[in-house]
């Protein structure tokens, strides 16, 4: 089922999401999540979704980039359901890169991230993901799991003059993500 993506402003998005329980590992509740998860996802065109996104405050992301109309020049991350998550940057490289989320229609800005991240966390059946990547990928992993600690990227920009409506700053953008 598609769900209502919910919006910056509304309280529970800024609120730290619980650890999902390991008895929900390979319930049938939490194949229902994930899969209203996915589907929002891919109707929204987006690169990612967190649980709370959709007003489910459990540590629970998703992601995948192919092919997408909101980044159509990024290089692909393969569907990945991850967690309980834990990130580990590898060195204290950081690098600004422009960033746009379901919860922030209709805008885009540039937040730095750490570039070489490893992840940690399991799949939907509890088992073990360890992850080293880098570039959009590592950006992804991270914009996803911070909504985890109740985190949206305009909390993460250092510069606000990077921050702005998708139909002025990439007008070839413009519609694909202001629903
Ligand atoms: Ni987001």
């Amino acid at each position: 089922m598609i769900r209502p993506i919910l919006k910056m402003g509304t309280p529970s998005l800024m609120e730290p999401s619980a650890a999902l329980p390991k008895k929900l590992f390979g319930s049938a509740e939490l194949q229902q999540l994930l899969a209203d998860m996915k589907e929002t996802m891919i109707s929204a065109s987006g690169a990612g979704l967190a649980a709370p996104q959709i007003g489910e405050n459990v540590r629970v992301v998703m992601f995948e980039l192919k092919n997408n109309v909101r980044y159509p020049d990024e290089e692909s991350i393969p569907f990945t359901i991850l967690i309980n998550p834990k990130l580990t940057p590898l060195d204290d490289e950081v690098e600004d890169g422009w960033e746009g989320c379901l919860s922030v229609p209709g805008m885009r800005g540039v937040v730095p991230r750490a570039t070489k991240l490893r992840y940690t966390g399991f799949d939907e059946h509890g088992g073990k993901i360890d992850r080293t990547v880098s570039g959009f990928h590592a950006r992804v992993v991270q914009h996803e799991c911070d909504h985890l600690d109740g985190v949206l990227y305009p909390m993460r920009m250092t510069d606000m003059s990077q921050f702005g409506f998708t139909e002025i700053l990439f007008p070839e953008l413009a519609g694909k993500d202001d629903d």
